[in-house]
């Protein structure tokens, strides 16, 4: 039976890939789930697995070696989802991003060094690529990330293969395009414009809505991470996507229609600083080694944004109080 350390574990894809683990592989896996709590992190998410014995959380800061040495050392396999993770936030305020997505990935590194760990699997991002208008980016390309979430991703990327050239840890590195399905804070453009839509306000669209994302159900994702503990090779990179590339303009026609709601909800707002116009990643590399997604895009979106409509009481507490006010205040748009 394999230990694993999920950091991370109460945001959106950690949350998905315990569930994921509970169901594949049930009690013949033993769960620690370290996450700091921040905005974005949430027990709730994990309410139908909290009773496990095979499970446990803890409370704590990547950036704590004190907290993060012996969760290590009792681990086989490290999965470092824990970062601060919204593009928006990064741009008003850096410094949390640098912190935890940089500085946390290495006292996570430097625990596994100092214990040994079978696996380390780095969760990095399409977005340390940057823009591409034409083609799709391979993991040899070079890294010209354009915000301070994805720089501070691609520092964590290279440091922790920094860590198996140096010290032959067992790293892993997968950059992922965008994940979309249940859990997903709804600040993020699938969960707003879903949610926001239910609540007949305005869905805020940067620019000219024809920014394009290549859309990967979560599951598929969690899917991908498992499937290459078992068969990636260390010290290599990954990526991942779910060949679903679309503009924003229609994934929001995509939502209005599945909610029988008006067009007259759009609302083209000042584009996002820096806003990278399209991602777009080659996903040949895992492909040849026999994994490629399972889920049909419409079908996921569609039982994605059923899971919104059911799950009011999930995402109404996120989207009141403070957290309004500080969008309100910082984007000019409703949370
Ligand atoms: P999220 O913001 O929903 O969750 C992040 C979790 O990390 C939260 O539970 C938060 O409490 C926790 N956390 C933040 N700082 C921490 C710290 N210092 N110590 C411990 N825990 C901390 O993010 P997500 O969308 O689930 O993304 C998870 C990972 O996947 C991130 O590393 C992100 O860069 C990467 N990723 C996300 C996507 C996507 O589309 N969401 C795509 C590719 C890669
Ligand atoms: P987002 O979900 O923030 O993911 P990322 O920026 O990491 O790709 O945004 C996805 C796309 O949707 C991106 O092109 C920005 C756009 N977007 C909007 O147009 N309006 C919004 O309110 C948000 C949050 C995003």
């Amino acid at each position: 039976m394999k230990t694993y350390l999920v950091t991370g574990g109460a945001g959106f894809i950690g949350s998905n890939f315990i569930h994921y683990l509970f169901e594949k592989y049930d009690d013949d896996v033993c769960v620690i789930n370290l996450d700091k709590l921040t905005y974005a992190g949430n027990l709730e998410n994990l309410i139908d697995v909290e009773t496990r014995e095979n499970y446990r959380f803890v409370k704590g800061d990547i950036c704590d070696a004190k907290t993060v040495d012996p969760l290590v050392q009792e681990a086989d396999i490290v999965v470092n989802f824990a970062a601060e993770s919204h593009v928006d936030r990064s741009i008003g305020a850096p410094d949390a991003f640098i912190q935890t997505d940089v500085y946390g990935t290495f006292i996570l590194l430097e625990a596994a060094r100092k214990h040994g760990v079978e696996k380390f699997i780095q969760i990095s991002t399409d977005e340390v690529y940057g823009s591409i208008i034409d083609g799709s980016f391979k993991e040899t390309d070079i890294l010209e990330p354009s915000s301070p979430y994805s720089a501070s991703k691609a520092g964590a990327d290279r440091l922790a293969y920094s860590y198996f050239v140096t010290y032959g840890l067992a790293v892993i590195i997968t950059r992922c395009s965008n994940n979309f399905g249940p859990y997903q804070y709804p600040e993020k453009l699938i969960p707003l414009f879903v949610t926001n839509a239910l609540e007949d306000k305005s869905l805020p669209i940067y620019g000219d809505g024809k920014n394009v994302r290549d859309w990967i159900y979560v599951r598929d994702h969690c899917d991908a991470v498992d499937f290459l503990l078992g068969h990636g090779a260390h010290g290599q990179v990954y990526n991942i996507g779910g060949g679903n590339e679309r503009m924003n303009i229609q994934i929001t026609d995509l939502i209005l229609h599945y909610l029988h709601k008006p067009d007259s909800l759009k609302n083209y707002i000042q584009d996002r600083l820096g806003h990278d116009r399209r991602y777009s990643v080659d996903t040949g590399k895992i492909a040849a080694l026999g994994w490629t997604p399972g889920h049909k895009f419409e079908q996921a979106m569609h039982s994605t944004i059923q899971w919104y409509v059911d799950h009011k009481a999930w995402w109404g507490k996120l989207k009141s109080g403070e957290y309004k006010e500080f969008y309100k205040a910082n984007y000019k748009k409703e949370l």
